[in-house]
């Protein structure tokens, strides 16, 4: 699987035909490397409804006809927005494409869409090709990230560390202690000025502490399983 990075909270996850685009925020994403019409998912995954996750999904679901999953709230207004094919979990389900699994987890975060629609931000447990990502979503440290970990062996977490609005770089260290991933990307920093952090502390404090390998990704950059 290639784990590429597309700036702030965006990822895409291709295993043989597919390619999975979760928090497509591209347009108005200073980090962004690629345009939103860039990119062919076959599939969209949503954490939750800020306009710095929902981004241009409309738009590159609308184009490629790519097979979203948000929480049923977003979900609905994804429908009345005219995208096709919406699957609409809750907290706790699975939705199984065959090829490729998400599920949903809590995350502690506030969230409503551009349009205004109230929503439980949630974090995005992808299996595909025999290997699980863990993308957290925003959120602040809370205990049961441990049992994330506990159902499936994570192979990599996307964990937020830039602050202010989410987790700082210290809870992130200990975010990653529970979760046990084997590799941790950090995301969702340095696009603005309030969440600006250093992420080789970062790195350097979690490897130091045995618990995980740490991928720093530039903005564009690859991480192969
Ligand atoms: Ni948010
Ligand atoms: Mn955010």
């Amino acid at each position: 699987m290639d784990i590429r990075f597309l700036g702030h909270p965006c990822f895409e996850l291709t295993e043989g035909d597919t390619r999975v685009l979760i928090d497509p925020f591209l347009t108005g994403n200073p980090k962004a490397p690629i345009g939103p019409d860039e990119i062919d998912p076959t599939h969209i995954f949503l954490t939750h409804g800020h306009a710095d996750h929902y981004g241009d999904i409309e738009a590159i679901a609308k184009r490629t006809g790519a097979q979203v999953v948000a929480i049923v709230e977003i979900a609905g207004e994804l429908g009345n927005a005219g995208v096709e094919n919406v699957s609409d979990p809750n907290m706790g389900g699975t939705v199984d494409f065959g090829d490729v699994w998400v599920r949903l987890v809590p995350a502690w975060h506030t969230s409503t869409t551009p349009r205004g629609t109230a929503n439980v931000p949630a974090g995005l447990v992808v299996g595909m090709g025999g290997k699980v990502v863990y993308h957290l979503g925003d959120t602040c440290l809370f205990s049961d990230l441990k049992l994330v970990g506990e159902r499936d062996t994570i192979d990599v977490a996307l964990i937020p560390i830039g602050g202010h609005y989410t987790m700082d770089r210290h809870d992130a260290v200990k975010a990653a202690d529970l979760i046990g991933a084997t590799t941790v990307i950090p995301c969702h920093y340095n696009t603005f000025p309030p969440i600006e952090t250093d992420a080789e502390a970062f790195k350097a404090d979690v490897q130091q502490a045995g618990i995980s390998e740490v991928a720093v990704l530039e903005p564009g950059g690859t991480q192969t399983l």
